[in-house]
């Protein structure tokens, strides 16, 4: 495995994944990390990402140095490299100039990192400061215009360092250098697979749970539906699943979830119908984040309840996924800091007094799914685009009514058999319906009408940390607008989303 150090850089989950692309099992450790923990992970070699500070900076990230005399390989990109530099007895020091953006890198030599790889490069640059002295041991292995070391290594001591970002499309030939970093220089063997994943995880899980027993709260959305599956292989019987009808489901929800669970992969299902109990505490309430209090709370006592019924339970197994994990972990970031507050699980385990179990804790997105796939779950529920906890209720802006879940519910079913009959469901992030109980004349047949405004919602996003407005067809845009207000009582009117994110966020409320 290779141990990836956090100095803080918006590009370091980037390495994760390049790195996990060359099928080399990887983690990311925040740089407090102690040699002795590094040492117990026995990793064939280490990369020190960039940051976005400047290593003089009183409180600048830094790490144990004695991570140098571990023997093993150290690669350091941007703020790493420095710290490396610094850390070993040569000088960094302000630029003249910021280097930002596309520059040509010039190397000395085609071997170690550059082996295979042509004298002149294009490369991503984004530093302030640049490398003054190399250390002892170390050279120049290759420039730009702005970085006379834009790259150095110590072979004998296999320290190597990239001013640049290998680990962004910009650098094309980035991968390749991680590739060498890898293989030739760290001996990695590209092994990590999802099967052998699961296989592992497996095994894990039952050695950790034993005979006892264990809930997970489903939710119908791919991270709670992979933990299911595995935990069920790992420990068949003794799990059990809860699923909680909160009434603010889409169409057919409910339904989908158990003919897949119940019938495809025979994992039972304890199912709790607690719709009127949600539209209650809900009776009236406008504002956003009340919503998701309340949901979230209702949520926790409808779900210990139904727990509570279950005798012994000594586990929660929960869908957590790498990018939460490091998050929380985060050089910057106290433990608190980061996590959401729409994660209306995290709860649980506290006041429950449970151990968890989160066999998705070092995976990305992208793996869950392939891991999906190769425990059986059948792809349209592996490609299944988010959904809020709150669900519907924080598409419905203003109160939630029992009738305005029904109108919604309808608009959105025709939007998705749309948006899936045009081929657009797998490129969207998300694409969805909101209601606007505004009311504005129309005209059907020959009566005025008054009704509500539908909102028609869909964007491209990677993380849904940033989200783009989709550029839908005209003539699906147009389809859409037709049926809804055909089909659909109580909407006279579409309009579509024409916003970013940022500055507007993905739901809209
Ligand atoms: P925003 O609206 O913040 O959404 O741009 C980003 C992503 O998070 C989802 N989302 C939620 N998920 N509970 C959830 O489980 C929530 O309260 C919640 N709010 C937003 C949203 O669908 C999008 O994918």
């Amino acid at each position: 495995m290779i141990l990836i150090i956090d100095f803080g850089s918006q590009y370091n989950q980037l390495i994760a994944r390049r790195v996990r692309e060359l099928r080399v099992f990887c983690r990311i450790e925040p740089p407090h990390i102690s040699v002795d923990a590094i040492q117990q992970m026995n990793p064939e070699g280490i990369i020190l990402s960039g940051g976005p500070a400047s290593i003089y900076e009183k409180n600048s990230p830094k790490m144990d140095p004695a991570v140098f005399r571990l023997g093993v390989p150290v690669l350091g990109i941007c703020y790493g490299f420095q710290f490396m530099v610094d850390a070993l007895g040569g000088s960094v020091g302000g630029s003249e100039k910021r280097e930002y953006g596309f520059a040509l890198l010039q190397m000395k030599k085609n071997e170690g990192l550059f082996s295979g790889i042509p004298r002149q490069t294009r490369c991503w640059m984004s530093h302030g400061d640049i490398i003054k002295r190399l250390p002892k041991g170390f050279e120049p292995t290759a420039s730009t215009e702005n970085s006379p070391v834009a790259a150095a290594a110590d072979p004998k001591r296999t320290f190597f360092g990239l001013q640049f970002h290998p680990e962004v499309h910009h650098t094309p030939l980035g991968k390749k250098m991680l590739k060498n970093f890898l293989f030739d220089i760290c001996g990695c063997r590209p092994t990590w697979t999802m099967s052998a994943f699961a296989r592992n995880t497996i095994q894990e899980i039952r050695d950790a749970v034993g005979q006892q027993k264990v809930i997970l709260g489903l939710s119908g959305g791919v991270d709670s539906s992979v933990t299911a599956v595995l935990l069920h292989r790992a420990v068949g019987g003794n799990l059990t699943c809860i699923f909680v009808d909160n009434g603010l489901l889409r169409r057919n929800e409910a339904a989908d979830l158990k003919k897949t669970f119940s019938e495809h992969l025979h994992i039972p299902i304890r199912f709790v119908r607690a719709g009127q109990r949600f539209l209650t505490a809900l009776k009236g309430i406008t504002d956003p984040e009340k919503k998701r209090k309340i949901i979230g709370r209702v949520f926790m006592e409808v779900f210990e309840a139904e727990a509570s019924k279950i005798q012994n339970v000594q586990f929660l197994a929960q869908g957590t996924l790498y990018p939460d994990v490091i998050e929380s972990m985060s050089a910057f970031g106290g433990p608190t800091s980061i996590i959401k507050s729409h994660h209306n699980v995290g709860g649980l385990p506290r006041k429950m007094k449970l151990k968890l179990v989160e066999p998705l804790r070092y995976l990305f997105k992208d793996e869950v799914r392939i891991l999906g796939k190769k425990l059986g779950l059948p792809d349209s529920w592996i490609w299944r685009q988010p959904f809020p906890g709150p669900g519907l209720a924080i598409r419905i802006i203003g109160s939630v009514t029992r009738d305005r879940l029904s109108i919604l519910r309808h608009v959105d079913t025709l939007l998705e058999e749309e948006i899936r009959a045009a081929g657009f469901y797998k490129r969207l992030w998300q694409s969805f319906a909101v209601l606007l109980p505004l009311k504005s004349v129309g005209i059907m047949g020959d009566h005025r009408t008054y009704e509500n405004i539908a909102a028609i919602r869909a964007v491209t996003s990677k993380d849904a940390m940033t989200a783009d407005w989709a550029k839908l067809p005209h003539a699906l845009l147009g389809k859409m607008s037709n049926r809804i207000i055909n089909e659909v009582r109580g909407v006279n009117r579409v309009v579509y989303d024409i916003s970013s994110k940022p500055p507007s966020t993905i739901e809209w409320e």
